[in-house]
């Protein structure tokens, strides 16, 4: 199935070339989603155990809201109309503390459908400051696609934090895909606040190093990160690793394209 969000970095044009790295039994192994975001892999492979994680705590409670209460949530969401002044006043009402879980999971959705370009952004206090956004007659509540998430939601382990617990709930012969933000194609491009922490290179060093322990432990991985030379020097000369370019350009502002950055890199441990 498709994903129930849209999210900045979503995969939903690369899922071929992702599972395209994954044995054949893919569907029969556990699968783990340490960045998972709009989750597209996940969604597209619905894989039947395995844990999903986003350090953004705002989304996991979405997607535990729609494991759990799925009905509630439509109903809540569905009070919700597409206008400018409904839109800034429940952009208020989200940045307010003391909401239920349900009320904050519905109205992320409604944001996310309404903001514009479906961004989730937040600014240092952590508020959410994405404008309106223009659609003609957006969807808000789609209610096949939270049922049949909600199902596929009840095989596996929700978490929000960091993407190292993956090592330990990860056992030989799961797979694992991993998708952190992006490195970006200079000091200076402004790559997007996926939230309110940014993704350092240190951070991408510890990642490359839990690859290689999810190696060691026999997991299988796919990971993907921009196609720059900061990256391939992370991760080449690695035993067993192996790194795959891909041709298509990704959406990103042309600005940021002309400096070759525009491409992503896939690498994994699957022969
Ligand atoms: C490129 S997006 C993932 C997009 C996803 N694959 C999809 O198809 O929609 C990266 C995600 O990593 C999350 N993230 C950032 N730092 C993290 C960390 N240290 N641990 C876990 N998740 C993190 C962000 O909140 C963001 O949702």
């Amino acid at each position: 199935m498709r994903p129930i969000l849209k999210w900045a970095g979503g995969k939903r044009a690369l899922v071929g070339e992702i599972t395209g790295l994954f044995p054949r039994d893919y569907g029969e192994r556990r699968f783990h989603e340490p960045f998972f975001g709009g989750g597209a892999v996940f969604f597209h492979i619905e894989p039947r155990g395995g844990s999903i994680n986003d350090i953004n705590p705002r989304l996991m409670n979405f997607y535990r809201v729609v494991r759990d209460r799925p009905r509630e949530l439509i109903e809540e969401a569905r009070r919700y109309r597409y206008d400018e002044d409904e839109y800034y006043r429940l952009r208020d009402r989200f940045n307010l503390e003391g909401l239920t879980e349900v009320e904050e999971a519905a109205l992320l959705l409604y944001l996310n459908k309404t903001a514009y370009n479906g961004l989730y952004r937040v600014n240092s206090r952590g508020e959410f400051n994405v404008p309106f956004g223009r659609y003609r007659n957006p969807t808000i509540v789609d209610e096949d696609g939270i049922l049949r998430a909600s199902r596929l939601l009840r095989n596996v382990e929700l978490r929000s934090g960091d993407f190292s617990y993956v090592i330990d709930a990860a056992e030989e012969g799961d797979l694992c895909y991993l998708d952190p933000p992006y490195h970006p194609a200079s000091e200076t491009a402004n790559f997007t606040d996926y939230s309110e922490s940014g993704f350092s290179l240190a951070d991408q060093e510890r990642l490359r190093d839990l690859c290689v322990d999810l190696d060691g432990k026999g997991v299988l991985f796919v990971l993907s990160n921009s196609d720059t030379e900061a990256v391939r020097r992370l991760y080449q000369g690695i035993d067993g690793f192996r790194m795959i370019p891909l041709r298509t350009r990704r959406a990103i502002s042309s600005k940021v394209a002309s400096r070759d950055s525009g491409y992503d890199l896939l690498i994994t441990n699957i022969r």
